[in-house]
């Protein structure tokens, strides 16, 4: 009898081991919380979400990863942070890991994204999902020698350095 009870004490353990290596070592916090750490700590609300940087962080939750209007030129022309929460809703999960896994053009970190696991991509996923549709798409790329008709953050050194004033808080 006690021998019995032992064995199926050890089933269940070795059950219990079985299903934790299943889920990943991030089940416990949940997925989407995952997506969340891996939003903040992968940096992608620097860009994707306006004033992100300059305010430490401090934009409320409601408004991340919609996306910028203003943007970023160098010699590739103008990107512009794409609305990651509209992106996210017209995607499925399968289209969502193959965009993570292509080329963009700079400043994106791209080749962050490739070196991102396919279970944080999914997660970055099911997070920025869950926030739901908010704001416009990000304006289009537009090619190198072509205005753009946005305000820009330009990308090339600047020599004489131009003197920017502090903005009014
Ligand atoms: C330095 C600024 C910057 C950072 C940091 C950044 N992005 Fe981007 N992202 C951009 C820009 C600019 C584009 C547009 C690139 C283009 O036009 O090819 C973009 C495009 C994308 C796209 C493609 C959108 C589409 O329409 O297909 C995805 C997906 C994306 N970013 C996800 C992320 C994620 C996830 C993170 C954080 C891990 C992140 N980005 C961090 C600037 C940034």
């Amino acid at each position: 009898m006690k021998a019995a009870t032992s064995l199926a004490f050890a089933i269940a353990l070795v059950g219990l081991a079985a299903s934790a290596q299943a889920a990943g070592p991030t089940a416990d916090i949940g997925t989407i919380a995952r997506g969340k750490y891996v939003a903040v700590i992968g940096g992608c609300n620097d860009c994707h979400t306006p004033h992100y940087p300059e305010s430490g962080g401090k934009v409320p939750e409601s408004e991340w990863l919609a996306g910028a209007p203003v943007g970023f030129q160098g010699p590739w022309g103008t990107t512009y942070p794409a609305n990651l929460r509209l992106l996210a809703q017209s995607m499925s999960e399968t289209q969502w890991v193959a965009r993570f896994r292509t080329e963009m053009r700079p400043p994106m970190p791209w080749f962050n994204l490739v070196a991102m696991s396919d279970a944080d991509v999914r997660a970055l996923y099911h997070y920025v999902r869950s926030l739901g549709a908010k704001g416009e798409p990000a304006p289009a790329y537009v090619p190198p020698g072509q205005a753009a008709k946005t305000p820009v953050i330009v990308f090339v050194p600047q020599n004489p350095p131009v003197a920017v004033k502090a903005a009014a808080k």
